[in-house]
């Protein structure tokens, strides 16, 4: 049950190897992405994804806790705009132009037992109004167009925005803060 579920703050938890490893757990569970050629490819594609919004965003990062003090889910953000990293990604430079109007961003995964509970919905609201608290104009989310999570960024109020990639394959979708 979502309400057995708390949402807290990453800079607020006890940070122990066991609580990186459940988060790490849960990251490489939900990612479509499952054999990697080297350690080293894996440890990159941790660190695009999950460790450096950990290292350099940690206010904007929270778990979601089972009673027992399990990690179920986490989010993790930012509000800078990804355009303007200096090694932004082709994905990022193919919608450079929309990113401007909604720089902040998250990639959020549940458990697969947690999910379909609103543990999701909950994490998207608590980055959300911090996200506004802090000036971010917009939000926004990338995935694959086909993917089963459009329709939960759309229940949060995510709307369709572009597409790119080949055949159209990837969404912006975004949600205006201000
Ligand atoms: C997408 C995800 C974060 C949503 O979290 P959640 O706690 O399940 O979401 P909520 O309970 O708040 O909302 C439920 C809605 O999420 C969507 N959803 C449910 N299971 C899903 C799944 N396995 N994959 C994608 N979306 C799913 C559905 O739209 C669902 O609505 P429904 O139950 O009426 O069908 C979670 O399902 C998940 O981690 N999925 C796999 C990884 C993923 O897609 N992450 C997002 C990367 S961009």
């Amino acid at each position: 049950m979502s309400s057995d579920i708390s949402i807290c703050r990453y800079l607020d938890v006890e940070r122990t190897p066991r609580l990186d490893e459940e988060i790490d757990a849960i990251f490489f569970e939900a990612s479509n992405t499952k054999s990697f050629e080297s350690d080293a490819a894996r440890s990159a594609f941790r660190e695009r994804w999950l460790g450096r919004y950990l290292r350099d965003d940690p206010q904007f990062a929270y778990l979601a806790m089972s009673i027992a003090g399990d990690v179920v889910g986490y989010l993790v953000g930012t509000i800078e705009d990804p355009a303007s990293r200096p090694s932004t990604e082709n994905t990022i430079a193919a919608f450079r132009e929309v990113t401007k109007r909604y720089p902040a961003h998250l990639h959020v995964n549940v458990a697969r037992a947690y999910r379909s509970s609103g543990v999701g919905g909950r994490l998207i609201d608590t980055f959300v109004a911090d996200a506004q608290r802090a000036g971010a104009a917009g939000v926004h989310v990338i995935t694959s167009a086909a993917s089963a999570n459009v329709r939960f960024y759309n229940r949060n109020d995510f709307q369709e925005i572009a597409r790119a990639g080949p055949a159209d394959a990837l969404v912006f979708l975004a949600r205006a803060l201000t």
